[in-house]
């Protein structure tokens, strides 16, 4: 978790390369390329007048002029500057053509592996890079804080470790690039009702510990760029939140790129307080230069020319915004904007095809998410089948292919992303039917199938007498403003969608052997069939992208022996849960008091002591793990964290300092990946969860072989955040360390 600077080559004494050299958990402390790109920027900005530097921070009219994309700002051709284009999304180039459709970030979440993260941000990356976007506008680090919220999916889950190392690698593969990420939506938009007039108010810990940690990490990664949250904080604006903005972000953690408001509009209230409180760039902006209509433009001219505003500021807002384009080196060769994000039938989009390959990892991404729930007898992978029936609309094609409705706001077929925003053009879309087809075909077994939902009779029909019945099921969610059968962005409830479960309960009337796929955004609720005993097998497919059919076919034939990870709980009701969306309001603004706390997802259910249907970390494989062997070695304890600006960064906090180790066996028949978790408890005392994740790995085995695994801890690991002296404290009592196959699978047990 330490950054080391490595002089490697040193030639006459002017050229010295500095090597990043980052540790297991891939802590990094980006102030020294910080550090050459403010340089590059103030040096550019010696004789940039007022209006221009505004200008840079001043997004223009998506619509009208200078408006390929769906956020732009205005260049300053004096100094080379051309403008940003800004782009969606997390998964994908957004409203583009001939780019890939990546699984969302709740699935290579569910893959508990790093690597596949990375290289995921890597492909996205190189995608955004070649249709010359500039801020590419995710990862999404809102956490699931309540089960049913439309957005969910476009993060990674209900944890805020691992959306930390979620944000901190996707962020590290994008930027490797040269695209500037965006950490978004800082903070606290955790459901879609009323995002524009809500306020989260959450409390000083649980800021730290839960909700902030995955931007944390970003900062640490070198994240360009911040977007600030439609919703309010304690009842002041995201986009205008001192506390957050200045105090947070900018002070503790040290942040040294730009704050942008969301790129969709309206984000944005003021001038004076908006700029004062830490916002450097508002999206999209005035309708052309010289306009009035922005909070920005020449009403922020207006506003340094009579004292509201101090003219160092936008000084430092144009810093900022320059620093990150040299950080990542946009000033060199960067491509420019080829495609119209408004029209990609525009003769100013040249459709250039930025694929490349990134299909195979895609379906690498899409298998290794896959969590295997329920397996009874071994019925998978399959063996020995000579016929298959195939049931559910979502095994299939949508009625007018996998674009069908704009933004995807629509369920038919197989469902591969959510809706809204966060979406990508598929450029195809493979279907779970065509894939186990062409795989059957190749061991001449028989595929018969009903892709209705409701038709009862055809999926008896499809159900009888067939060695395995494979019933596809589906629950979507999206951004508000999306409404899709009648649901508002955030889900109206946790049941499968389309009838589900009476399409469930009416294959398992017909099959001994039915196997259920879900794709869905997040947990759905499954009580009303899980325990029948019909149902051998529960597939946990999540929202695998343009690859979907060939992912979850390598898991059922058993070209991939599964390893994916719930990302979240699966609760038995839906009022399991800690916290639930608010879906009616009565005032102005809504208010959402965050009064659960720290006990969100699986720390309140161990808490209150609320048994799970399946738990954080759960998935099965076609093989079995023993751990044994654990030594811990290390203290954290003596001396103090800091306190103040950039304090979150201090590698007091995240140098390792204690040791984990044990060995992990593959005591079954297959190789497959072992996903081995750390969770640390803290003492009584501190009122935290019994137990919170704080590492992971994903580790190969061969049958009957031994894996060592090490993980290293930090004092940040190990810490509380103290409200009073507003630093992170190593508790002085016993702190327990558990190492589990889940976060209720708990294999091994120490303490420090
Ligand atoms: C790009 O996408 C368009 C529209 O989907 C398609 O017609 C065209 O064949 C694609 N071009 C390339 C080079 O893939
Ligand atoms: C919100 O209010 C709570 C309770 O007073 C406080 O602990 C927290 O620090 C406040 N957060 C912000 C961003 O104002
Ligand atoms: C803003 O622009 C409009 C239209 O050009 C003009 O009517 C109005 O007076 C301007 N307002 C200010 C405060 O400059
Ligand atoms: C300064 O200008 C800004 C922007 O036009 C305006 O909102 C603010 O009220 C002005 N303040 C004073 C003291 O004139
Ligand atoms: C998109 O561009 C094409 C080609 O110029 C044009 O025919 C079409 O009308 C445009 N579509 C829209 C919605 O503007
Ligand atoms: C399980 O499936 C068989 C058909 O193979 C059926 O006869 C039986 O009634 C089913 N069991 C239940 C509990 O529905
Ligand atoms: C992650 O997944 C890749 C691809 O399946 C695999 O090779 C690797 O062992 C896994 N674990 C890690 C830590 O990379």
């Amino acid at each position: 978790m330490q950054l080391t600077h490595i002089p490697l080559v040193s030639l006459g004494g002017f050229l010295q390369v500095l090597l990043l050299v980052v540790s297991s958990t891939g802590q990094a402390n980006p102030s020294a390329n910080w550090k050459a790109a403010y340089a590059k920027a103030e040096k550019a900005l010696t004789n940039v007048g007022l209006q221009d530097k505004v200008n840079i921070a001043t997004g223009t009219p998506s619509f009208i002029y200078l408006a390929r994309c769906i956020g732009n700002t205005f260049a300053i051709p004096s100094i080379g500057f051309p403008g940003f284009c800004l782009e969606g999304s997390p998964l994908g180039v957004r409203l583009a053509t001939n780019v890939s459709a990546f699984p969302a970030a709740i699935t290579v979440a569910s893959t508990f592996n790093r690597t596949l993260m990375r290289q995921r941000g890597e492909a996205m990356g190189a995608e955004f890079r070649g249709k010359g976007v500039n801020v590419a506008l995710g990862p999404m680090m809102n956490l699931m804080r309540a089960p049913a919220a439309g957005r969910n999916w476009e993060g990674f889950g209900g944890d805020a470790f691992l959306s930390g190392e979620g944000a901190f690698e996707t962020i590290t593969g994008m930027q490797s690039q040269g695209v500037q990420a965006t950490a978004k939506h800082f903070i606290n938009n955790e459901q879609e009702h009323f995002r524009t007039t809500e306020s989260s108010n959450v409390d000083d810990r649980c800021e730290h510990e839960l909700y902030s940690i995955p931007f944390l990490r970003s900062v640490q990664a070198g994240v360009a760029a911040v977007m600030c949250s439609y919703n309010q904080i304690n009842n002041t604006y995201a986009c205008e939140n001192d506390k957050t903005l200045n105090g947070i972000l900018k002070g503790e953690f040290g942040f040294q790129g730009l704050v942008h408001s969301p790129t969709d509009w309206g984000g944005t209230h003021s001038t004076t307080p908006a700029v004062m409180a830490g916002l450097d760039m508002t999206m999209p902006g005035s309708p052309a230069p010289g306009s009035n209509s922005s909070f920005f433009g020449t009403n922020l001219v207006a506003a340094v020319q009579n004292g509201s505003v101090p003219e160092s500021r936008i000084d430092n807002m144009a810093l900022r915004i320059l620093a990150a384009w040299y950080l990542l080196g946009q000033d060199e060769g960067y491509p420019a904007v080829n495609f119209d994000s408004h029209n990609n039938s525009a003769p100013d989009d040249q459709q250039v095809n930025v694929q490349g390959d990134h299909k195979v990892l895609i379906r690498e991404i899409g298998k290794a998410a896959t969590v295997l729930l329920k397996n009874t007898g071994n019925v998978l992978p399959f063996k020995g089948l000579k016929t298959i029936g195939i049931i559910g609309n979502g095994a299939g094609p949508a009625a007018n292919g996998p674009n069908e409705f704009p933004d995807r706001t629509g369920d038919d077929g197989v469902l591969a992303m959510g809706w809204g925003s966060g979406t990508a053009t598929f450029p195809y879309l493979i279907t779970p039917l065509d894939a186990i087809t062409a795989r059957a075909a190749e061991d001449g077994t028989q595929v018969s199938s009903s892709l209705s939902d409701t038709d009862l009779a055809a999926a008896a029909a499809v159900a009888s007498g067939k060695d395995v019945a494979l019933v596809f099921i589906t629950a979507d969610s999206g951004e508000g403003g999306g409404l899709v059968e009648g649901n508002a962005g955030d889900r109206n409830n946790l049941q499968a969608w389309h009838s589900g479960d009476a399409l469930v309960q009416q294959v398992a009337q017909f099959s001994a052997n039915t196997i259920v796929v879900v794709n869905s955004v997040g947990p759905i609720v499954m009580e009303a069939w899980i325990e029948h005993p019909n149902v051998t097998a529960v597939v946990w497919s999540g929202l695998p992208g343009q690859e979907a059919g060939n992912s979850v076919t390598d898991i059922l034939f058993g070209a991939y022996n599964p390893s994916g990870r719930l990302p979240y709980t699966i609760g038995k009701s839906i009022t399991d849960y800690s916290a639930q969306v608010i879906y009616t309001s009565t005032t102005p603004i809504l208010e959402i008091p965050y009064t659960e706390g720290i006990f969100v997802d699986y720390r309140h259910f161990d808490a209150a002591g609320i048994a799970p249907r399946f738990e954080f970390g759960f998935g099965l494989s076609f093989t079995s793990f023993a751990y044994s062997g654990l030594s811990i070695s290390g203290s954290p304890r003596g001396g103090q964290a800091p306190t103040g600006p950039g304090s979150a960064l201090d590698p007091w906090l995240h140098d390792p300092v204690v040791t984990v180790q044990f060995t992990v066996k593959n005591t079954g028949e297959v190789a497959g990946h072992e996903i081995p978790q750390l969770y640390v408890s803290l003492p009584a005392s501190t009122n935290s969860p019994p137990r919170v994740l704080k590492g992971f790995d994903s580790v190969f085995v061969a049958p009957g072989a031994i894996q060592a695994v090490t993980l290293q801890l930090s004092r940040f690991d190990l810490s509380m955040w103290d409200v009073v002296g507003q630093r992170w404290v190593v508790p002085a009592e016993k702190i327990g360390i558990s190492i589990g196959a889940s976060s209720r699978d708990i294999r091994l047990s120490g303490s420090l």
